[in-house]
Formats: C-alpha cells, sequence, structure tokens
C-alpha cells in the first residue's frame, strides 16, 4: 500500500515508520511527507530515507478550506491509499476528512475519550492520573473524537513532569503506530459507520 504521511514538527512517529516499512514483508511503502511548516526536522528525516518531502505551507492561504484543498490535490497527486497524522498540527475542515474517509488515522497522546486536544501530558499530572497513553483512531470530522483502534498505557509516576511522560508515551506511540498502518495495509482495518473494524470484528 501506497502511505502518505502529514506532519508538522520533529516526525519521530514518521521515523518510525520509515524504519518499519524497510523491515521486510512490511506491507506499507511510504511514498511522501507533507509538512505545513517549511522547518519540520521530519523533512529531513524524509529526504534521509529517499522519501518525496513537500512542503505546502499554510501561511500563504487565506482560508481553512483553499489550504486544504490544496492539501488535497498535493496529496492526490501521490494516489496514496491510506493518508497518515503524524503530528499534523492542523485542524482539518469537514471537507478534507470526508475526501479521506475511512482511510485517515491520527495518534493521539492520551488514553482516548481523555484530554482530546492539546498539553495532554501536563493535564494527565494535573489530574492526578496514575495511567495515561497513546491512542490511535480513525479521524472523523469530531476533533480527536473518531473510533479508537488501539492504545497503549503508560504509568505516571509521582514526581513526573509532562517532558518525562511524553517521552514514555512516546515510546508507545513508536511501537503501535507502525503495528496500526500494517493492519491497514494488509486489509484487516477498516472504519464502518464510525466504527473501528478488525479483523471483521468491531474495536
Ligand atoms: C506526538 O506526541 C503525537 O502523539 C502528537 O504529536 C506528536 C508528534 O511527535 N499528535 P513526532 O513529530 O512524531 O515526534
Amino acid at each position: 500500500s501506497r502511505i502518505l504521511v502529514l506532519i508538522s514538527g520533529s516526525g519521530s512517529n514518521l521515523q518510525a515508520l520509515l524504519d518499519a516499512s524497510k523491515t521486510c514483508d512490511y506491507p506499507g511503502e511510504v511514498v511522501a511527507v507533507i509538512s505545513n511548516k517549511a522547518d519540520a526536522y521530519g523533512l529531513t528525516r524524509a529526504e534521509n530515507a529517499g522519501v518525496d518531502a513537500v512542503t505546502l505551507s499554510h501561511t500563504s492561504f487565506d482560508s481553512r478550506e483553499a489550504y486544504d484543498q490544496a492539501l488535497i490535490a498535493q496529496i492526490d497527486a501521490y494516489q496514496p491509499d491510506l493518508v497518515v497524522l503524524a503530528g499534523f498540527m492542523r485542524i482539518l475542515t469537514p471537507g478534507f476528512v470526508q475526501h479521506y474517509s475511512g482511510k485517515l488515522l491520527n495518534i493521539h497522546p492520551s488514553l482516548l475519550p481523555k484530554y482530546q486536544g492539546l498539553n495532554t501530558h501536563q493535564r494527565a499530572i494535573d489530574a492526578g492520573d496514575t495511567e495515561h497513553g497513546v491512542s490511535i483512531h480513525f479521524v472523523t470530522e469530531e476533533l480527536d473524537g473518531g473510533p479508537v483502534i488501539l492504545q497503549a498505557k503508560v504509568p505516571v509516576f509521582p514526581g513526573d513532569e509532562a517532558s518525562d511522560l511524553a517521552a514514555r508515551v512516546h515510546e508507545q506511540e513508536h511501537r503501535i503506530y507502525p503495528l496500526v498502518v500494517k493492519w491497514f495495509c494488509q486489509g484487516r482495518l477498516r472504519m464502518s459507520e464510525d466504527q473501528a473494524i478488525l479483523d471483521n470484528k468491531a474495536l
């Protein structure tokens, strides 16, 4: 399968996917990486892996709709089977989400439905949670609200700073995102009526 990855920053999850896709028998290939920020380090990671790296800056568009339509055009030129959001820090328009319905995945650093939105690690610490984690989900029009496919939990230790917790969560991100992408590429994973389905069983 052809995988296109959208990023805005460091791209450590992109790196995990690039590494996985190079392993024997991995059923997907990253065909391009698009960033809305020219200085995203993930673009360098893509270049180092010999993958097309494209910047489409949102600053030169007057509206979210106009940007998302341009983004759709860039993405579709690569004819991807799957679009993977990996730290793409933009809210997507309904038109964009509908265009890729059932083939758009996101990673969110919390145990959804807890802590949708930003600053998830600090919020988990402030709430006194003893458990935190990461979720991979299909993207629907509801921000961070689409059906969850897989989660990984980590402990929160007394005295943890947000950065400690973020590092612990990142290890799990890098483990589970390539796994979920693999399931999708194998044809085992789909979305139907806002439910995630793996091997014909609702998750
Ligand atoms: C990750 O924490 C991901 O969960 C969140 O953005 C971050 C991206 O990190 N949505 P990276 O750019 O993949 O290193």
